[in-house]
C-alpha cells in the first residue's frame, strides 16, 4: 500500500501574515498525525514564510505552477529551479489554470517534464467538465490529458515521482462532490489502465492517485475507504484549520 498523500490547494489567498496565522497552529496538530504525507501549496509569496514555520516538521511544501524554463523573458513567471529548494511538490495542469489562463496539454506537458528535471513531483491534475460528464466522455477526456501531459517522460522518471489528482471540475469549488464511487471508477476503468499504457504495470501502481473537488472533514473518510483513492487534493477545505486536520486524520486511519 502506497503512503496516502492530502495536499492543500490554498489557490490565491492568504498574504504572508494570514498565512502564518494559519500554519502555526494547524502544524502542531497536523505533525501528531502519522502514515499520511501533507503537502501544502500556499501562493508563492508565502512559501518562504510558510517553509520556516514547518522545520523539524515531515509537512511538505508545493507550488500551485510554475513555468518550465529556468530564466528568462518571462514576465511575471515563476521557474522550477526558483522554488525547487523550498518545495518538494507542484500542482500542474490544474482547472483553473487551464480555463482562465490558457493551460494546454502540451504546456503541461513541458511542465511536468520541467518539474521532474528540477526533483520537483508534479500533481497533475485531471478531469472533466459538467458538459463531458454528462455526455459520458470522462473516458475520453482523462486518456487524452494524460497521454498528452506525459508524453516523453520514462518510466523511470515517472516511478514513485509522479502524483496524479483526479479532479472532475463539476465537483470544485460546488459542495457537489463526486460520489466516491463515480470517482473511484474512473481511477480503476480509465486513470491506472492509461497509466500502465504509457509506463508499465509496476509503474503505475507507484503512481498515487488522489481525489480532488469538495473534499472537506465530513466527507473525507469515504473517499480514503475506496480501494484506489490515494489521498485528496483540497481547496476550500485547506484554509480551515479542523476541517484539514479531519481530512488528514481521516486519510491516516
Ligand atoms: P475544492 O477545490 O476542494 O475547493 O473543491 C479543489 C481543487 O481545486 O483542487
Amino acid at each position: 500500500m502506497l503512503t496516502p498523500i492530502v495536499v492543500g490547494n490554498w489557490k490565491m489567498n492568504n498574504t504572508i501574515e494570514q498565512a502564518r496565522s494559519l500554519v502555526y497552529p494547524m502544524s502542531l496538530k497536523l505533525r501528531e498525525i502519522k502514515g499520511v504525507e501533507i503537502v501544502l501549496c500556499p501562493p508563492f509569496p508565502a512559501i518562504m514564510a510558510v517553509s520556516a514555520l514547518l522545520q523539524g516538521t515531515d509537512i511538505k511544501l508545493g507550488a500551485q505552477n510554475i513555468h518550465w524554463q529556468e530564466k528568462g523573458a518571462f514576465t511575471g513567471e515563476v521557474a522550477p529551479n526558483m522554488i525547487s529548494e523550498y518545495c518538494s511538490y507542484v500542482i500542474i495542469g490544474h482547472s483553473e489554470r487551464r480555463a482562465n489562463f490558457g493551460e494546454t496539454d502540451e504546456s503541461v506537458n513541458l511542465k511536468v517534464r520541467a518539474a521532474m528535471e528540477h526533483e520537483l513531483t508534479p500533481i497533475l491534475c485531471v478531469g472533466e467538465t459538467k458538459e463531458e460528464y454528462d455526455s459520458d466522455r470522462t473516458s475520453e477526456v482523462v486518456r487524452r490529458q494524460l497521454n498528452e501531459g506525459l508524453k516523453d517522460i520514462s518510466s523511470s522518471k515517472a516511478k514513485d515521482n509522479l502524483v496524479i489528482a483526479y479532479e472532475p471540475i463539476w465537483a470544485i469549488g460546488t459542495g457537489l462532490a463526486s460520489s466516491p464511487e463515480n470517482a473511484n471508477a474512473v481511477l480503476v476503468n480509465h486513470i491506472r489502465p492509461t497509466l500502465e499504457k504509457i509506463f508499465d504495470a509496476e509503474t503505475a501502481q507507484s503512481i498515487r492517485i488522489q481525489y480532488g473537488g469538495s473534499v472537506n472533514g465530513a466527507n473525507a473518510s469515504e473517499f480514503f475507504s475506496q480501494p484506489e483513492i490515494e489521498g485528496a487534493l483540497v481547496g476550500g477545505a485547506s484554509l480551515k484549520e479542523d476541517d484539514f486536520v479531519a481530512i488528514v486524520q481521516a486519510a491516516a486511519k
